[in-house]
This record gives C-alpha cells, sequence and structure tokens, in this order.
C-alpha cells in the first residue's frame, strides 16, 4: 500500500550509511513530494516575480497564481471564501494574529480565555502574552488520565467572561484526536470565539471550516508536505474585516498621508509587505498533491502503522505508551522506564532510525504526564510497516543496551 506513496518523497528513500534512515519525526515537519519540489524550483527558475504589484507579464502571472493558491486552500478547507484566507508564516504567526488583531480588540480586564492541557506553546504563550497585556485570566481544560480533554470540566469553565476557546484538533505530543465540533458548539453558547489549532490534523483529517463553524483556524504548510515559512490563517470574513490590522506596510493599506492610513479589506490587510510567493505556490502543490492522493489514504496508512506501533511497544516490557485516549492518531509517544528520552533518541538515531524526544514544546502537558519528555513517534503517508519493524527492533536493542 505505502509502496506507492513512498515514491513521490525523494527523502524517504535516503540512506545513511548504507541504511535506509526510517523517518518518523512527521509530526515535526513532514517530507516534500517531488510535486512540490519542483514547483517551487520551476517558480524560482522562470517565474520569479512579486505580487500585487508591477505592470509586466511574470508580475500578473505571479499574481494569478498567488490569487489561485488562496482559492486552492479555501476549497481545501472548505472555506466560503478565498478572502477567509490570509497567507502568513505558519501556525505560529497566525496564532499571534489572532491574539494580537481580536484579541487586543475584544478581551480586556476580567474577561476569560480557555486553552487545554494539550496545547504547544504555540497557542499558550501569544495567549498569555495578551492576558498580562489587558488583565484578562487564562483557563485551562486538564485532560484525563487517558489523554482525553476532561469536557466535563470544560463545561464548569465555561461562562459570559469567556472570549476566547483556542485549541488544537490532535496534539502534537500525544496523537490524542479532540471532538472539534462539540468543542467549538459549547464556546459558541456562551458567546466565545474559537480558534483551531490544525497543524497536526490538516495532513491528514477533513478540514471543514464551515461544518466546525470555527471562528478562526491555523496550519502550517510544512506539516502538510509543502514548504517551510508559509502557513494560512483561516478567519470568518466579517470579522477579519472588522479586526484591526496585525502589521503595517505596504500591501495592505487604502490610502496613506502622514496624517492617517486606511485600510484594506482581508485578505490584503493582513498581508503587509512582499510575501512568500515561492512558499504560497508551492503550498499550493501540496494541497493539489494531498488532494490527488485523497485523506483517506493518509488515514488508512496512518492508522495500520500508529496501530501496530502500539501493539509492537506494548510487547516489550519496561516500556510507557503515554495516553490510552479514544482516538490516537499518527503519533506514537512513550518511554523506556528508567531512561532518559534523549538517550534513547541518540541510541534509535544510530539504528538509521529518526524520532523526537522532549518536552515536544508542551511543556505543561509534560508537567502533568510527570516527565521531562517522551520519546515521539509520528507517522505520515509514505511510512511502511517495514519502518515499523525497523522501530520496533532498535528500540529492543536500545532497551538491552540500557
Ligand atoms: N510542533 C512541532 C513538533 O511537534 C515542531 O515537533
Amino acid at each position: 500500500m505505502s509502496e506507492s506513496y513512498e515514491k513521490d518523497f525523494p527523502q524517504a528513500r535516503l540512506e545513511r550509511e548504507g541504511e535506509r534512515l526510517v523517518y518518523l519525526d512527521n509530526a515535526a515537519t513532514t517530507l516534500k513530494p517531488r510535486a512540490v519540489i519542483d514547483r517551487i524550483k520551476a517558480y524560482y527558475e522562470s517565474e520569479v516575480s512579486n505580487v500585487h504589484r508591477g505592470a509586466h507579464e511574470l508580475a500578473d502571472m505571479g499574481t494569478s497564481n498567488y490569487e489561485s493558491a488562496r482559492r486552492n486552500v479555501a476549497n481545501f478547507i472548505n472555506a466560503k471564501s478565498p478572502n477567509e484566507i490570509v497567507f502568513t508564516r505558519g501556525t505560529t504567526e497566525g496564532v499571534n494574529l489572532v491574539a494580537n488583531a481580536f484579541g487586543r480588540a475584544n478581551i480586556g480586564e476580567g474577561d476569560e480565555i480557555i486553552l487545554t492541557e494539550l496545547e504547544h506553546h504555540s497557542n499558550i504563550v501569544p495567549w498569555q502574552r495578551l492576558a498580562e497585556e489587558v488583565g484578562a485570566k487564562i483557563k485551562v481544560i486538564p485532560i484525563l488520565d487517558s489523554g482525553d480533554l476532561d469536557l466535563a470540566k470544560y463545561d464548569e469553565l465555561l461562562s459570559p467572561k469567556t472570549k476566547m476557546v483556542s485549541f488544537l484538533s490532535i496534539s502534537n505530543a500525544l496523537g490524542v484526536k479532540n471532538k472539534v465540533k462539540q468543542i467549538i458548539e459549547k464556546a459558541k453558547a456562551v458567546g466565545a470565539k474559537t480558534l483551531v489549532d490544525a497543524a497536526q490534523s490538516v495532513s491528514t483529517l477533513k478540514t471543514d471550516v464551515q461544518d466546525w463553524d470555527c471562528d478562526f483556524l491555523v496550519f502550517s504548510g510544512h506539516k502538510l508536505f509543502g514548504p517551510n515559512g508559509i502557513g494560512v490563517l483561516y478567519g470568518k470574513e466579517q470579522l477579519l474585516n472588522e479586526l484591526p490590522p496585525y502589521q503595517g506596510g505596504g500591501s495592505m493599506i487604502d490610502e496613506v498621508t502622514f496624517d492617517k492610513t486606511t485600510y484594506l479589506q482581508t485578505p490584503q490587510r493582513y498581508e503587509a509587505g512582499t510575501p512568500n510567493v515561492a512558499g504560497v505556490v508551492g503550498l499550493d502543490a501540496a494541497v493539489s498533491y494531498l488532494q490527488s492522493v485523497g485523506l483517506d489514504s493518509v488515514q488508512s496508512v496512518e492508522e495500520k502503522l500508529v496501530k501496530a506501533t502500539v501493539e509492537g511497544l506494548r510487547d516489550i516490557p519496561g516500556l510507557r505508551i503515554f495516553a490510552d485516549p479514544e482516538e490516537r492518531v499518527n503519533v506514537v509517544s512513550f518511554e523506556i522506564e528508567g531512561a532518559h528520552p534523549s538517550d534513547v533518541g541518540h541510541l534509535l538515531n544510530q539504528q538509521k532510525v529518526a524520532v523526537r524526544t522532549g518536552h515536544h514544546c508542551c511543556q505543561p502537558l509534560m508537567k502533568r504526564l510527570g516527565v521531562p519528555g517522551t520519546v515521539r513517534a509520528s507517522f505520515s503517508l509514505y511510512n511502511t510497516e517495514e519502518d515499523v519493524d525497523r522501530l520496533l527492533r532498535a528500540v529492543k536493542k536500545t532497551k538491552e543496551f540500557l
């Protein structure tokens, strides 16, 4: 099955010292398909130009490709209009943009922002900075021992003071899948706005912003088989048009005088300066690649490999798998009891198995688990059963060694 996708990703066959490197660090960043690499190369070889400015053929083509990418992304996440798609540097910038533009205008003294114990630092720190500035409070939905969110506790935290509920759809550290629609429905019932951090889910779950009815959603291109340094902020059009800009500069203005500046509507309002055109056309190619493969194919590969990994690790004594959620997606986090995760990662690396170790930018979650970090194997489309076998063999050998 996965053989047919492995061939699309040149790096999936990378060898080191005569052995194939098993890449199981997909939650940190995915490999790139040939289609994306070729698209970026074509841009730099024969399409370089700026967009939304210039009076020549290449500038027109650049603008047309850039805006076509916006339509493709809008269609991919089922946005109502391309105007709801703002290109950013990535998930982190998207959250910072919302915390600044929405937060400063709508969250004040005594208001509350609800996050979850599963969050990545990128969905904690921007809100914390805002809360400190305006005198708001952060409330946190805890996890159960299974790793799932304690939604009964969420009910208790919600109140008319809640102005924002910002949460991830899949945990990058544990693979826990959240009940996105349910969380949003409850937030809306108290009049709060919602932001979904879809960084970890966008390459595997259907993202449907209309069905979810979130106010904002963010993700990164690099976790979606696309390039680094490009990401997407989705926001409801009316909301984006009401908010103040995040950054000022060229391309986002209507008229500038030294007395006053007026601004364009979304999405230009939020895209000050020359954008990452190569990143946008690369992201467009990544989205098209994923659409041609189908999310069902990604899910069926990942589900099979995650199941085999969990079963295989459970057979090894002295190992702890973190969390036992209702649904675990593309990530398996574990520890070898008594061994520091970074030592395990080092020994796996020597056996040409690439994983991430540490806190995965989720220090509060690690604190809840009572560990400094975990060893995390994360899977994607091009991984194979042989990769799982290599991981399991390497873990057993590491355990004997330690
Ligand atoms: N957020 C990325 C990870 O989980 C970098 O590794």
